[in-house]
């Protein structure tokens, strides 16, 4: 398999950002608001596959200290190959200064635990979807 990773937002399709999103149950939105959120992130990353593209994720940072991962997705049938510990320690290496904070998806836990991540003990979030969330199993 012949990966190549891109960092920057040129010429992505935002479109297929959001429709993976979707496929793969994550908060999704218009392709445009997409594209505003990636160009806006510190660290982005998209994976293709002989031109095609199959996943991506994105932190925000201050570069220096900080640093929140976002929106790390593969493409169902691409997934379990080491598709996404590529995009992880991409945007890992990227940040070796900061200290990394995310919140997993419900039973996606292990996937972070293999790169390192350990479970917070006093994570707090104000979701401004905050009943969905909870019911997604994200609170309290
Ligand atoms: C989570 C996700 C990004 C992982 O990407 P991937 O390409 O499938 O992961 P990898 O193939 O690199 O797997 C790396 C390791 O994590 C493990 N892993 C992958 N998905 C896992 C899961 N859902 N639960 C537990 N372990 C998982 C793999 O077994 C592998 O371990 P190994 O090296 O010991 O075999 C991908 O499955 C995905 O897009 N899922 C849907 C979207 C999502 O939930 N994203 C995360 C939001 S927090």
């Amino acid at each position: 398999m012949e990966l190549e990773i891109r960092n920057g937002c040129t010429g992505v399709d935002w479109k297929t950002v959001a429709e993976t999103l979707q496929l793969v149950g994550m908060a999704h939105y218009d392709p445009d608001v997409h594209r505003r959120a990636f160009e806006a992130s510190h660290t982005r990353v998209f994976v293709y596959l002989d031109g095609r593209l199959i996943g991506f994720g994105r932190a925000i940072s201050d570069g220096v200290y900080q640093a929140a991962v976002y929106d790390v997705a593969v493409i169902p049938e691409f997934q379990k190959k080491g598709i996404g510990t590529v995009i992880m320690k991409n945007i890992l290496d990227s940040l070796s200064s900061c200290n990394i904070i995310l919140y997993a998806s419900p039973g996606k836990e292990d996937f972070y635990r293999t790169l390192g991540l350990r479970k917070m003990r006093t994570g707090m979030a104000l979701f401004r979807k905050a009943e969905e969330m909870k019911g997604k199993g994200f609170t309290d």
